[in-house]
């Protein structure tokens, strides 16, 4: 440090460059930390390091770095990989599982963009790869960070591990200034099993299949493990451009493929649904000699301006989607079935199975859906499997299709034992012994004891504490096990977990004095749930474990409040179920009345309401991002669309402006800022009319969202 250049003396290029060479010493020496006994610079260095990076980024903020050591909370914590934030969400695809299926994913495509079926609209087909996503970026040509898919929005960086893959060029030419390409990490058949072969024959961990051996090496602390790893990559996506690749999906595949890129050669075009369905087959056939697993078919709309405005989902592109492959299937012996109970109370049979390979993988369990499942009869009563029934001892059918749990297709009869008798499903807990009731029309049994129920309870904490709600490190499923049953410091709800430290010291129980715990590992956790008293509201929201409120869900609905007191405030108003907080809730595109239901009612529960009140009263909420809208004419803005739009589908003019940050609702109130009225516009524009709420025709909105 001692012969740098003042801060204040730096010019930009300067600047830039050693904020470049801090970013990777920071990096390597995070790896060496972690990969080596002994860290190869002190923490004093290290902490002048990353000083010396703040001081550049203070004074030249323009100039920090996607990868910033800065942004890299932890960096030396325990997990090992650093963290990155993606420039751009990496996003998972929507699944298809038969033709009608890829016949609906077209009919809504056209359904959004306003197409009739006469219109020609391509798409491309190409094999999805059983592997791992990975984000590769490229500034001015030099791959400077690669980085794994993470939760989407934030990944780990594994630049040096991806550096070693010969798949991935270090350098590009003729190359936009920022590109992220994304892809497929991933082991090829025969490099698995001789992968394999040589880990048995050194005493080493074996693999399960080539896509866990190439997610296991990948993520190697040494990356000089990952580099005798055999692993590949193909090149399908991309991330930030600073250029547009081109205005196809298979030109820019192609572009892709000139910087040097694998990409994959069964990528094809397709004019309609039936040339789909054809390359469909044809990569199908070919699947068992490819060499590498692969697991259905991608469709992407082969236009990239079309892309554009279909836009996304949540979590998935409108204009992409994955045809899955049948399921794989075996048969094997039931051994027995377990009643297990799940935080909303739910008893769910799961199948102890004699272990057995499906797939590639060994599988000892099987979820069994519910009673009726068990019994041979859907939901409706009617037949399942021909009316038969499962019972311990039966030879049944197992199948895995993706990453889903093992489920049970079929039951062979003439092989039963003949002491083989109907399962008896459980009225009572066999947690708590609390009635399990079910209610009318629901499919499932589910225990009555709520927070008294030590399942429930347990459960409730586990997914409080999960990777995608609160993801508190060092405070998983086994360490909520501990602690619920703790006798001095017990977590029984979520709020214990933010006084833990408090309780604490108030009794002096002294976790850092326990058995298997320390001052450092207990310094930890506290650091840990402190990091986290300052919590997104769509993770709150999910992390609460309402019932059907998904990750998905819970997202939509922190955009559409933006923040949590406004929120609180409607859901609470919203509890006589109809009035316009209700109205409200349910026009959020995606949130159906079982859902709002269940959301309201969790709210009016009083013991519920309670101990949510408690816990938030320990965080701090932060508001929900909006998409980035400064400038945007909508902003804030309500706005309700009525009549006929002709060059825009509803759902497409809902979509463009909710994401220029307005907020579309159904009727027209005091609170509405702007009316969009195309032919046939009726009350709605005539009570707008009398509000004096502007109002605009269709080309108008045209103009007002164009370019914005
Ligand atoms: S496109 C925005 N194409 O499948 C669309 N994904 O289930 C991004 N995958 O996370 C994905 N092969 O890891 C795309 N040819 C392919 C793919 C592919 C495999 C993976 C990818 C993604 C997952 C979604």
């Amino acid at each position: 440090m001692s012969n740098s250049i003042p801060t204040d003396d730096l010019t930009e290029d300067q600047a830039r460059a050693e904020l470049a060479r801090l970013a990777e010493a920071l990096l390597q020496a995070n790896q060496l930390y972690h990969g080596a006994d002994a860290p190869e610079i002190s923490d004093a260095d290290y902490d002048a390091l990353k000083r010396r990076n703040a001081e550049i980024e203070t004074r030249f903020p323009h100039l920090k770095r996607a990868d910033s050591p800065s942004d890299q909370v932890g960096a030396r914590a325990a997990d090992g990989f650093s963290k990155v934030t993606h420039a751009v969400r990496m996003m998972s695809l929507g699944n298809a599982f038969d033709d009608e299926d890829v016949a609906d994913f077209d009919r809504s495509i056209r359904k959004y963009l306003g197409l009739d079926d006469a219109k020609p609209l391509a798409y491309t087909a190409e094999p999805k790869i059983d592997g791992l996503s990975l984000s590769l970026r490229y500034e001015n040509g030099k791959l400077i960070q690669a980085a794994t898919r993470g939760d989407g929005e934030v990944g780990e960086n594994v630049t040096a591990n991806a550096r070693t893959l010969a798949d991935i060029p270090q350098t590009i030419e003729n190359a936009p200034a920022i590109l992220e390409v994304r892809g497929e990490v991933y082991m090829s058949h025969a490099d698995f099993d001789a992968l394999n072969q040589r880990q048995t024959e050194s005493g080493g961990k074996t693999f399960a299949n080539p896509r866990n051996a190439a997610a296991g090496s990948l993520r190697q602390l040494d990356s000089e493990i990952t580099r005798a790893r055999p692993l590949r990559f193909f090149a399908y996506a991309w991330g930030e451009v600073s250029q547009p690749l081109s205005d196809t999906q298979k030109g820019a595949i192609d572009r892709l493929h000139a910087f040097g890129f694998s990409t994959n050669e069964l990528t094809q075009e397709c004019k309609t649904t039936d040339e789909m369905l054809a390359q469909y087959r044809q990569i199908e056939a070919q699947r068992a000699t490819l060499g590498y697993d692969i697991d259905g078919v991608v469709y992407k709309v082969n236009d990239l301006a079309l892309q554009g405005r279909l836009g996304f989902r949540s979590t998935t592109p409108r204009w992409a989607i994955a045809h899955k492959f049948p399921a794989e299937l075996a048969w094997t012996r039931l051994e027995a079935i377990d009643i297990q109970v799940g935080r909303t109370g739910a008893l769910s049979p799961v199948a102890r199975l004699h272990p057995v390979t499906v797939g590639g993988v060994v599988v000892s369990n099987a979820t069994l859906h519910n009673e009726d499942y068990i019994a041979g009869r859907d939901a409706k009563g009617g037949e399942i499997r021909d009316g038969k029934d499962i019972r311990v001892g039966d030879w049944v059918q197992v199948y895995r299709a993706g990453d889903v749990i093992p489920k049970i297709a079929d039951v062979d009869i003439s092989k039963r034992p003949d002491d083989a008798v109907p399962y008896d499903f459980p009225t009572r807990c066999p947690e708590c012994g609390s009635e399990a009731i079910r209610e009318e029309g629901d499919a499932v049994r589910r225990c009555t004891g709520g927070l008294i129920c030590p399942a429930q309870a347990v459960e409730k904490l586990k997914h409080f504490v999960s990777r995608k709600a609160f993801d508190i490190e060092g405070l998983g499923a086994k360490q909520i096990e501990m602690f619920y049953d703790d006798p001095e410091l017990p977590i029984k709800t979520p709020v214990d977990i933010f006084t833990l430290q408090q309780r604490d010291a108030g009794n002096l129980t002294k976790l850092a004095n326990r058995k298997g715990w320390g001052a450092q590992s207990a310094g930890n956790l506290w650091a840990a749930i402190d990091e986290k008293r300052t919590i997104g509201f769509g993770r709150l929201l999910f992390a609460l474990g309402i019932r059907h409120m998904g990750e998905a869900a819970s997202n939509l609905i922190a955009t559409h409040y933006g923040s949590w007191a406004e929120f609180e405030t409607a859901v609470t108003a919203a509890v006589t179920f109809d009035g316009p907080e209700w109205e409200d809730l349910l026009g959020i595109d995606g949130v159906g009345e079982v859902m709002a239901r269940a959301l309201v009612s969790a709210f009016a529960q009083q013991a519920e309401r309670a101990s949510i009140d408690d816990l938030v009263a320990q965080l701090r909420v932060e508001e929900a991002k909006r998409p980035d809208t400064t400038g945007s004419p909508l902003a804030g803005k309500t706005v309700v669309f009525t009549g006929t739009l002709e060059k825009m589908t509803r759902a497409e003019a809902k979509a463009r402006a909710e994401a220029l940050g307005a907020k579309v609702s159904g009727s027209v109130s005091k609170k509405t800022d702007l009316l969009v009225a195309g032919p046939g516009a009726g009350s709605k524009a005539k009570k707008a009319a009398e509000l004096g709420i502007e109002t605009l025709d269709e080309d108008g909105w045209l103009q007002l969202i164009d370019g914005a």
